[in-house]
């Protein structure tokens, strides 16, 4: 299938089959896939959680507010952080990062505020998830961001250290039941006129 056929297609799945689960291969195909993202100066600034323990993946969805049904009824949960330690983020820059990029991030990043360079990192894991429902949606895996969660909660369940949470993304397989499937309800969207201009 083509990608415009794709991106009419796929859609943030509200009610997911409980009983269809990914696949371990689709699952490393997808960790490959994210370490692959793009993001300026390749800082990659991220660290990606895969979550399939049931166990676990309930402690999250009871974190999730009004998304806990679609988390429950997932097959994986996968939840994005950002590094917000910097002192550690800076000894990655100096280690992996070319040159120029290394000089990018002294003269343009490291300059502005902690809170600015932050967010200007955050911005780097954003990319990502467009990336990701992009991926996922051309492996037929059916997928839900999601920003309605509780970050502070899901780092403590998750241990996680020297990184912020920023969202979660619950894949799996649509329950035909879901009534907001494109095919159902089609796509709702700004019209083009209003978002995009041509300069001939
Ligand atoms: C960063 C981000 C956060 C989102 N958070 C949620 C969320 O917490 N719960 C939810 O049901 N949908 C969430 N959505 C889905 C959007 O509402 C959805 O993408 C938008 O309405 C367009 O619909 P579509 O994805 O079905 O085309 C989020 C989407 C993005 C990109």
């Amino acid at each position: 299938m083509d990608f415009k056929s794709i991106a009419e297609k796929r859609y943030t799945t509200k009610k997911f089959d409980a009983t269809k689960k990914i696949t371990d291969a689709q699952i490393e195909d997808l960790k490959h896939i994210l370490k692959l993202s793009p993001s300026s100066i390749n800082s990659q600034p991220w660290l990606f959680t895969f979550v399939s323990n049931e166990q676990v993946k309930n402690d999250l969805a009871h974190a999730s507010y009004s998304n806990a049904s679609k988390i429950k009824d997932a097959s994986h949960l996968v939840v994005f952080s950002v590094m917000d330690n910097l002192e550690v983020f800076e000894k990655r820059v100096e280690e992996n990062l070319l040159e120029n990029s290394i000089k990018f991030y002294k003269q343009f990043v490291k300059t502005q505020t902690e809170e600015k360079t932050i967010n200007w990192l955050s911005q780097q894991v954003y990319i990502t998830l467009g990336f990701f429902l992009a991926a996922c949606a051309t492996m037929d895996i059916d997928s839900t961001p999601m920003e309605g969660i509780d970050p502070k909660k899901y780092k403590e369940i998750l241990h996680i250290k020297d990184h912020k949470v920023l969202f979660s993304v619950a894949l799996g397989h649509r329950h035909l039941d879901d009534d907001t499937q494109p095919n159902k309800i089609g796509k709702s969207r700004l019209t083009a006129d209003t978002v995009i201009q041509s300069i001939d």
